[in-house]
């Protein structure tokens, strides 16, 4: 049984001008007891939206949706369930704490609407103040702890009912760097311990990446592919997911195949590829897509054929890989090398692509 369940969900919203947008266009989603699945995409493409469907906060113009079995909504069945029958935590960017409560009393809150006798609230609270480590600040008021101190109460807020379905709303997009790490890592070891089910709004592919079991890129609304982190990476199924995740160099070139030997036959050299990506492809228009890391750089002439040859243009030593930005007439390569002297611009270098690297996509 699925944990979450979207069937066709649509929300269109009208602009002042009358103007239609379709935020979320026609979503459908299936999300396991446990798994955590991540929403990453750009600015405007209808996370948001999605999650607050979910939590019961937006209505959709269209669709169903159930937890754990239940339909919390259906348009058709003209069901719409308030957000606090839903059974389920919510974490937002703005932590959107109390100010007038304690942290404790914060954390305390949702157990007390639900009824809860005082002795247990308790004891709920203290387990997971020490599970978050927050259990020094439980008598502080949110103006007298910091950002991130902020974030690990809302979260134990989120978590304090033991709901089997958490939603996040990009939690950690407010506190800096190291902090964000932290919290990352705990938060994934908090989800392994309490076994909930997480849906995960971010537009940062690193935290997408370090946190999903699956990640779903949307774009304009819709889910443009769901997979693993390492599959969306190495197997984009479109060009769209290809460069909204991670870098690439896109080159434009003609599939060519002679006996064993497939290319794409560019204007600055040729690029061998694996069969498997021509994929029944036959002589015609694509584009070649391959990560700076699956190209090398060296100053040695090559005996291979396949090696293009040009000038370094920008190297950037950036601790564990140094970016070059390689140029071949008018086109500029992206290449990471890990290991190796940095390579000045200006020196003259040959470079390779791995053909099981490379990804095709049709042109036009
Ligand atoms: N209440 C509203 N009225 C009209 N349009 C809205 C409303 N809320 C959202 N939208 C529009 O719906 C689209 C999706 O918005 P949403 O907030 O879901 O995006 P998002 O992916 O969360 O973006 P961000 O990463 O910036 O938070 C946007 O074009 C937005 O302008
Ligand atoms: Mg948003």
């Amino acid at each position: 049984m699925s944990d979450l369940s979207l069937r066709s969900v649509t929300k269109v919203f009208y602009r002042k001008d009358g103007e239609e947008v379709h935020a979320i266009d026609n979503v459908s989603l299936d999300i396991k007891q446990g798994e955590f699945i991540v929403l990453l995409g750009p600015s405007g493409c209808g996370k948001t939206t999605l999650l607050r469907s979910v939590a019961g906060l937006e209505y959709p113009s269209s669709g169903s949706i159930s937890i754990g079995g239940v339909d919390v909504f259906n348009s058709s069945r003209r069901i719409s369930l308030p957000p606090e029958t839903r059974r389920l935590g919510m974490v937002f960017q703005s932590y959107a704490l109390w100010p007038h409560l304690s942290v404790a009393d914060n954390i305390a809150y949702p157990l007390q609407m639900e009824g809860l006798r005082r002795a247990a609230v308790t004891s709920r609270v203290t387990e997971i103040l020490e599970a978050m480590q927050i259990e020094h600040l439980s008598k502080q008021f949110p103006s007298q702890i910091s950002g991130g101190q902020q974030q690990r109460v809302a979260l134990a807020r989120a978590l304090v009912r033991g709901d089997s379905l958490i939603l996040f709303d990009e939690p950690l997009s407010n506190v800096d760097a190291k902090v964000r790490e932290h919290l990352r890592v705990e938060l994934l070891a908090m989800q392994r311990k309490l076994g909930f089910t997480a849906l995960y709004v971010t537009h940062d592919q690193h935290e997408a990446m370090g946190l999903a079991t699956k990640i779903a890129v949307v774009a304009n609304g819709r889910i443009a592919q769901i997979d693993t982190p390492e599959r969306i990476y190495r197997q984009p199924k479109s060009l769209e997911v290809a460069e909204f995740v991670g870098s690439i160099n896109k080159i434009s070139g003609r599939l060519s195949s002679s006996g064993d030997c497939i290319r794409i036959k560019t204007k600055h050299g040729s690029i061998p590829v694996s069969p498997e990506a021509v994929a029944g492809r036959k002589e015609q228009e694509v584009f070649a897509i391959s990560r700076p890391e699956d190209w090398s750089v060296s100053t040695e002439t090559p005996v291979s054929e396949e090696s293009w040859r040009g000038e370094i243009v920008a190297s950037v030593f950036l601790g564990a890989h140094t970016e070059y930005i390689v140029r071949f007439g008018e086109l500029n390569i992206v290449i990471w090398k890990h290991k190796g002297e940095l390579l000045p611009p200006g020196q003259s270098v040959w470079c390779n692509v791995k053909p099981e690297s490379v990804a095709l996509f049709d042109q036009g």
